[in-house]
C-alpha cells in the first residue's frame, strides 16, 4: 500500500490554517491570562509545524516542550498500542499545561498522553487540536480547542505524514488513490 502512486488534493489552504490558529491564539491567551508561564507541549511528530505557527501567535510567557508518542506504525490504521518515545524535559506539577495536538482520529494518543500528564498534578491541563475526525473516535474525548473538524479522509501535510512523506506541505491534503473509483 506504502508503495502505491497517489496524489493530494488540497483540503485546508495556508491561508485559513493561519487565520484559524490566530483566532485560536486569541481564545488561549484569554483562557491563560493569568499564567507566570504556559507550558506548550507539542506531540511529536504531527505537530511540530502546528507548535511553531501557534506559539508565535501567542502573546503569553510560554515554555515549549515536546512529547512524543506513537500509536501508528507506517500504514494507515491504529495500532491502539500507545508508546511514549519521548518524555517532557521539564516537571509540570503546578503548572499551566497545553497539549499540542495535529490531530485527533480515534482519540487513543491523546487520552493516552492526557492520562500520563494528570498524573504529574498540573494546575491547568489544556489541549488544542488542529484537526478532530470525529467518526473515527473510538475513545470519547474532544480537544479544549479544535481548528477544524474534518471528514473521514486521510489526510497528510502541514506536519502529518503519509509513511513519513508530506509532512513539508503548507496545507492539508487529502490522499487519493487515482486507480481507486
Ligand atoms: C498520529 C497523529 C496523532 C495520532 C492521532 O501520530 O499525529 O498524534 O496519530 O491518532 P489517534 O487519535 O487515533 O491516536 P503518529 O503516531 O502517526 O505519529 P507522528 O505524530 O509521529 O506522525
Amino acid at each position: 500500500m506504502t508503495g502505491t502512486a497517489y496524489v493530494v488534493d488540497e483540503l485546508i489552504s495556508a491561508k485559513a490554517i493561519a487565520a484559524r490558529i490566530e483566532a485560536l491564539a486569541r481564545e488561549i491567551g484569554q483562557e491563560y491570562a493569568d499564567t507566570n508561564k504556559l507550558v506548550v507541549v507539542g506531540l511529536l511528530r504531527g505537530s511540530f509545524i502546528f507548535i511553531a505557527d501557534l506559539v508565535r501567535e501567542l502573546d503569553l510567557p510560554v515554555e515549549v516542550d515536546f512529547l512524543e508518542a506513537s500509536s501508528y506504525g507506517d500504514g494507515m490504521e491504529s495500532s491502539r498500542e500507545v508508546r511514549i518515545l519521548k518524555d517532557l524535559r521539564s516537571p509540570i506539577e503546578g503548572r499551566d499545561v497545553l497539549v499540542v495536538e495535529d490531530i485527533v482520529d480515534t482519540g487513543f494518543t491523546l487520552s493516552h498522553v492526557l492520562r500520563l500528564l494528570k498524573s504529574r498534578a498540573p494546575r491547568k491541563l489544556r489541549t488544542i487540536a488542529l484537526l478532530d475526525k470525529p467518526a473515527r473516535r473510538e475513545v470519547d474525548l474532544k480537544a479544549d480547542w479544535t481548528g477544524f473538524e474534518i471528514p473521514d479522509e486521510f489526510v497528510v501535510g502541514y506536519g502529518i505524514d503519509y509513511a513519513q512523506r508530506n509532512r513539508n506541505l503548507p496545507f492539508i491534503g487529502k490522499v487519493r488513490f487515482p486507480e481507486e473509483a
